[in-house]
């Protein structure tokens, strides 16, 4: 098999955490910026699965000789029935950027009146494995937390600063990227996925 990984994303915060993480496994993992002729996905789907299969599907059909890898992933929040959720990367609008989504957020939270225990949610991630414009795979993981009440820390990316990982008293933002990966979402559906690289490579 081949030893390139494409990850069908823009965001290099993200392709950067899963070339950390499968460090060993690939010689190379590399994202769309390299591939600017290939659009972005219209994610059109209403749960992470939908929309992981839509990336990792028509990136697959652009360049069908790669193992490509979609990775779908956002922040549920109880006290707001669920939001983002599929809508984490644009919850403050088209022109949304962590920063504006993270304020968004903030109010959000403030105006439902959740505190303490009631501002509890949880990361989740599905990511898609494709090979010639046809699924192969998918592996999920998520982590439970608490949104904090202002950021703290400049680690990762997007609601990082705002997530409290359960059993831990620091956010995403604060906390060393190698706990992170040991705890997060992202990390728990890599596991998977190394699991099957080595049954399958
Ligand atoms: P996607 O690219 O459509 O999957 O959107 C993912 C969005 O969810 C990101 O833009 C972030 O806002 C949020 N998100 C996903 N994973 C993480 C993470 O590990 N840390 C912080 N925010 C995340």
């Amino acid at each position: 098999m081949n030893s390139t990984l494409i990850v069908a994303t823009h965001n290099t915060h993200k392709t950067g955490e899963i070339r950390e993480m499968l460090g060993g496994f690939f010689e190379e993992v590399v994202d769309l910026t390299a591939f600017p002729e290939i659009p972005e996905a219209d994610e059109t789907g209403t749960t992470f699965s939908e929309n992981a299969a839509i990336k990792a599907i028509e990136a697959s059909a652009a360049i069908p000789e790669a193992l490509v890898l979609a990775d779908d992933s956002g922040l549920e929040v109880d006290a707001l029935d669920g939001a983002p959720g599929v809508y984490s990367a644009r919850y403050s609008g088209e022109d949304a950027t962590d920063e504006s989504n993270r304020v968004k957020l903030l109010e959000e939270l403030a105006k439902a009146g959740a505190k303490g225990k009631k501002r509890s949610g949880r990361f989740r991630c599905l990511l898609c494995l494709a090979c010639g414009g046809v699924m192969v795979d998918e592996f999920d993981g998520s982590v439970e937390g608490i949104i904090a009440n202002e950021e703290k820390g400049k680690n990762g990316f997007g609601y990082d600063p705002l997530f409290i990982p359960e059993g831990h008293c620091e956010t995403f933002g604060q906390l060393p990227s190698e706990t992170k990966h040991g705890l997060s979402h992202r990390g728990r559906a890599l596991e998977k996925l190394k699991v099957w690289l080595k049954a399958n490579r």
